[in-house]
C-alpha cells in the first residue's frame, strides 16, 4: 500500500468516526441510499450490499426510465436536464415509504437539498468517493451517460465532481472507492449499517 492510500485509509476512518456522533436520532434508518459521482460503483456496491443484507436493491434511474418508458439520454434530449432534475425529486419522494431497500442513486441527485433530506429521514446515506483519474478509466468505454457527451469529458469529470463535492460529503459515510475492491466497500457499507442501526435499538 503507498502512502498516499494509507493517508487515504486514515482520513477516511477519522471521518467514519466524526460523522456517526452527530446522526440525529429522529432518523429511521430502514435502508440504503448509495450517492457518488458516476463510476464511482454505486450499482456493483448496491447488488452486492442487497444481496448480503437480502435487502431489495432498486436504482433511481432504472425507476424513471420505467415510469416515463425513456431512456435517461432520451429525456435528456428531449426535455432537457431540468426535466429529469424533477423526475428525480419525484422518485426519490416516492421512495420514503420504502423498507430494506438498497438505493442506488444518479450522480446528481444529492446537489437538489431536499432529496438529501428526503433520504435521510429513512436511510443511512453513504457517499462513494473516487478520484476523477479512476472515474475516468470506468466510464471511459460507456456511452449511456450525457453529461459525458462532451468535447472534452475527463474536463467535465473534475469540473462537475468539484462541484459536487459539498453535496457528497454531506452523507453519513464516506468511503473511497479508489482504493477497496466492490466486495470490500461492500462489507464496510453493510459494516456501517449494522454499527448504525444496532446502536438504536
Ligand atoms: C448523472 C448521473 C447518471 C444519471 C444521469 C445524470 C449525473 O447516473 O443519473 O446521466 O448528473 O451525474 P449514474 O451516476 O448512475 O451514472
Amino acid at each position: 500500500m503507498t502512502m498516499t492510500m494509507r493517508k487515504i485509509l486514515k482520513l477516511e476512518t477519522f471521518l467514519l468516526k466524526l460523522e456517526t456522533p452527530f446522526m440525529q436520532s429522529d432518523r429511521h434508518l430502514v435502508n440504503i441510499a448509495l450517492i457518488g459521482f458516476m463510476g464511482t460503483g454505486k450499482t456493483s456496491v448496491g447488488r452486492l450490499v442487497a444481496d448480503q443484507l437480502h435487502f431489495e436493491y432498486l436504482d433511481t434511474d432504472e425507476l424513471i426510465q420505467t415510469q416515463t418508458g425513456r431512456t435517461i439520454t432520451e429525456i435528456f434530449a428531449m426535455d432537457g436536464e431540468p426535466v429529469f432534475r424533477a423526475l428525480e425529486q419525484k422518485i426519490v419522494e416516492e421512495l420514503a415509504s420504502r423498507v430494506k431497500t438498497v438505493i442506488a442513486t444518479g450522480g446528481g441527485l444529492p446537489v437538489n437539498p431536499n432529496n438529501l433530506a428526503s433520504l435521510k429521514a429513512h436511510a443511512l446515506v453513504v457517499s462513494l468517493w473516487s478520484s476523477p483519474e479512476k472515474i475516468w478509466e470506468r466510464v471511459r468505454h460507456q456511452s449511456h451517460r450525457p453529461l459525458l457527451h462532451d468535447e472534452n469529458p475527463q474536463a467535465k469529470i473534475r469540473e462537475l465532481l468539484a462541484a459536487r463535492e459539498p453535496f457528497y460529503k454531506q452523507a453519513d459515510v464516506l468511503l473511497n472507492t479508489d482504493v477497496r475492491s466492490v466486495r470490500e466497500v461492500a462489507q464496510q457499507v453493510v459494516h456501517q449499517f449494522r454499527l448504525e442501526t444496532s446502536s438504536r435499538r
